[in-house]
This record gives C-alpha cells, sequence and structure tokens, in this order.
C-alpha cells in the first residue's frame, strides 16, 4: 500500500467517525490496538458493516511482532460488547479457511462457527472456502466486563 493510500484510509476512517457523531451506523469506524499498559501500537480492528437490520461485521489485524499475546483475542471481546452496547443484533466475522490463528481468535473471543461457504472467495488467485463465525448478544458467554490485560 502507497503512503497516499493509507493516508486515505485513514481519512475514511475519520469521516466514519464523524458519521457515528451524527448519528449515523458505524460502518467503516476503526479502532488502534494498543497494549494496555505501555500504548504501544500493535495491530487495528474495525467495523466493515453494520446492515438495516443492526447486524455487524467486522475484522482485525495483529502487527507480526505483536502476535501470540492475546491482543487480539481482547480486542474482539471488547469490539463486540461494544457493537452490542450501540444495539448489534449480530456480530460476526468471516474467516478464510485455512486461517487456523484467526479462526482460534475467533472461538477464545466466544463466536460460534455457524458454517463454511464452500468457494466463497478468491485470495492470491486462487478460489477459497470461508468460515462464517457470530456471536449473538443474549447468548455471547463473554458480555460482563474483564480485567485489563
Ligand atoms: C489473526 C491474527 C490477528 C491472530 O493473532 P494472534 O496473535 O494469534 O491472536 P491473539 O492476539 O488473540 O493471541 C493468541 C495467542 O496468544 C496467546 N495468549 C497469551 N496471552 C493471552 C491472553 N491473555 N488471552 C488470549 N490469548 C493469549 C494464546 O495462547 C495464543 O497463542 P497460540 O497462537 O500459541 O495459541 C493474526 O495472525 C493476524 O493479524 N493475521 C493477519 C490478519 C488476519 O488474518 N486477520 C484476520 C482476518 S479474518
Amino acid at each position: 500500500m502507497s503512503i497516499e493510500d493509507a493516508a486515505a484510509i485513514i481519512d475514511e476512517f475519520a469521516s466514519s467517525w464523524r458519521a457515528l457523531v451524527a448519528a449515523e451506523p458505524p460502518t467503516g469506524v476503526a479502532f488502534a490496538i494498543t497494549d494496555a499498559a505501555s500504548g504501544g501500537l500493535v495491530g487495528c480492528c474495525g467495523v466493515d458493516d453494520w446492515s438495516n437490520a443492526d447486524v455487524a461485521q467486522f475484522g482485525y489485524w495483529i502487527g507480526p511482532s505483536a502476535r501470540g499475546r492475546g491482543y487480539a483475542t481482547r480486542a474482539v471481546v471488547l469490539l463486540t460488547r461494544w457493537l452490542f452496547e450501540l444495539g448489534a443484533a449480530r456480530a460476526f466475522l468471516t474467516v478464510e479457511a485455512d486461517n487456523e490463528a484467526s479462526a482460534a481468535v475467533a472461538r477464545r473471543a466466544g463466536f460460534v462457527h455457524e458454517g463454511t461457504m464452500r468457494a466463497h472467495s478468491v485470495w492470491q488467485g486462487e478460489r477459497i472456502d470461508v468460515m462464517w463465525f457470530a456471536a449473538l448478544p443474549l447468548e455471547w458467554p463473554m458480555r460482563e466486563p474483564d480485567e485489563p490485560a
């Protein structure tokens, strides 16, 4: 990604936050994921879509040097809690079938694997299966606040 492309994405994040403040759905808003103690940046998570039926889809990534320490799992729990507080009736994420690290994050964060959509996407020229994970507010096991990591 070029500097210009990255700057454009950051501008889109800012625009999405302004829309949320103006009472529009949180589609496109993103959070930096930081270490709770040091404040150091480790990754990002954000809302890809918020449908007319109040279904929220989101995604996340952690920089390679910060993986393996639970940042993504904690970020997914906090983001999901925030989405439910905003009124989401369902939160879901899609995970490429061979992305075991991401599927593990989803499971640790209390998401249910609802199924796998075969040949649903194309990545680097290869057609791939995509797993579908979701949480519903009333059955999600991590609704209560937790201790800072
Ligand atoms: C998917 C991705 C975010 C997973 O990152 P991760 O660091 O493995 O996930 P977490 O931050 O939750 O860390 C989990 C690991 O930390 C360990 N861990 C340590 N402390 C922990 C804690 N307090 N809570 C949870 N896990 C903890 C876990 O045991 C696990 O280790 P393991 O991989 O050896 O089993 C990362 O691989 C990534 O950014 N990939 C590229 C982008 C991507 O695929 N995004 C998702 C698209 S759907």
